[in-house]
């Protein structure tokens, strides 16, 4: 069985983080979200990976090179625009030739791995088998509708009104039947080639798809909502670990990892917490569900629930929350007079002041 996963797309729910990076690279406690999911694949006993990348191929590159720090062997697979999911098994097909293979959306999470639904499919061999899960808004996903056994007999894309609760996950497990689906897929009205589709012609060419109920946690990390959402529940996993240096007027409290060497000086930290290497955290409180990535400098600062990313500083700026902070990016005060805020804001960017 090999692996495909898909790592290109345009990302336009967390812009302004995707005008300068991959969506699949952003951080959950410090480490790329794309990384858990090369590390399920490796686990589930997969060593051929497939990577389809767009526009940020070369970030995605640097990142995860050869594959071999994962024990995957990696070929990356250009898609010269984010066409849809299922033209991304398009554009694999010589990859791929005619072995089974899991089909991985690299932005998405999923606790538990997928060791499990990879050993169900290769012992029940059916066409497909998708992964499902309960949601209270199924309007705004891919959604199944199954028979009494559990099989799949349609699926819809957003629908208006939902058949079930019971939401696509993006991890899918396909025999190479997949392929004379995706070859006869038309462009859908937003000029994707559907996975959906392709996965309703299997079932209308009377093939089995199967189904799984999801036990483990999903989110798709599109969005910054979700992103800090993961975040705390990988959080909520870590053990204590202090690599870095921290004195004396400082205090760690509950399950906080300094990475090796973080400096953390008269500051609070309440875990769960990660401050990343080279990190400085001064006259400070970090509070829980909050990763300060690698040689950001947090001082006289508050912040908690929120992502920072490499090399941002923020001085001196009282209370942060629920916030994604990008790549060096510079958080300051501003004088005093005249009352005003002053602001250098990328495209695409959201601020919430409080006045
Ligand atoms: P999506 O989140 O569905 O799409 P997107 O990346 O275009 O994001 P947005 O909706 O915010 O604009 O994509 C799921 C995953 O699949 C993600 O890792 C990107 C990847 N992808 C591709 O590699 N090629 C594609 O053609 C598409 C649509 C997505």
């Amino acid at each position: 069985m090999k692996a495909l996963v898909l790592a290109g797309g345009s990302g336009t729910r967390l812009r302004p983080i995707t005008h300068t990076s991959a969506k699949q690279l952003v951080p959950v406690a410090n480490k790329p979200v794309l990384f858990y999911g090369l590390e399920a694949i490796a686990e589930a006993g997969i060593t051929e990976l497939g990577l389809v990348v767009g526009d940020t191929h070369a970030e995605i590159e640097a990142a995860v090179g050869d594959g071999s720090a994962f024990g995957l062997r990696a070929t990356y697979l250009r898609q010269e625009a984010p066409l849809g999911l299922a033209h991304g098994v398009l554009i694999a097909r010589e990859f791929l030739g005619d072995e089974d293979f899991v089909m991985y959306l690299g932005d998405n999470f999923i606790v538990g791995g997928i060791s499990e639904l990879v050993g169900r499919f290769a012992r029940e061999r059916p066409a497909a088998q998708i992964m499902l899960t309960k949601v209270a808004d199924p309007r705004q996903f891919g959604v199944a509708e199954l028979d009494a056994e559990g099989r799949v007999i349609g699926l819809e894309e957003k629908p208006e009104r939902p058949k079930s609760d019971l939401a696509l996950v993006g991890v899918y497990l396909f025999s190479p039947a997949v392929h004379d689906a995706v070859a006869e897929l038309k462009p859908s009205w937003r000029g994707e080639l559907e996975i959906t589709d392709a996965i309703q012609w299997l079932i209308e060419a009377g093939l089995r798809v199967e189904s799984s109920l999801v036990s483990g946690y999903w989110k798709d990390t599109g969005n910054v909502t979700d992103m800090l959402e993961v975040n705390r529940l990988v959080l909520e996993s870590v053990e204590r670990s202090v690599g870095g240096r921290v004195d004396a007027g400082s205090e760690l409290i509950g399950r906080v990892v300094v990475e090796p060497g973080a400096v953390v000086e008269s500051s609070r930290v309440v875990g769960p917490a990660i401050i990343g290497a080279g990190a400085l955290v001064r006259d400070s409180y970090v509070g829980p569900f909050t990763s300060i990535g690698a040689a950001c400098t947090v001082t006289g600062s508050e912040i908690e629930y929120s992502i920072v990313l490499p090399r941002a500083s923020i001085a001196g700026v009282g209370r942060i929350e629920a916030s994604l902070i990008g790549h060096d990016v510079e958080v300051t005060p501003a004088p005093n007079t005249p009352r005003a805020h002053r602001l250098v804001l990328g495209d695409h960017s959201k601020v919430q002041i409080s006045s």
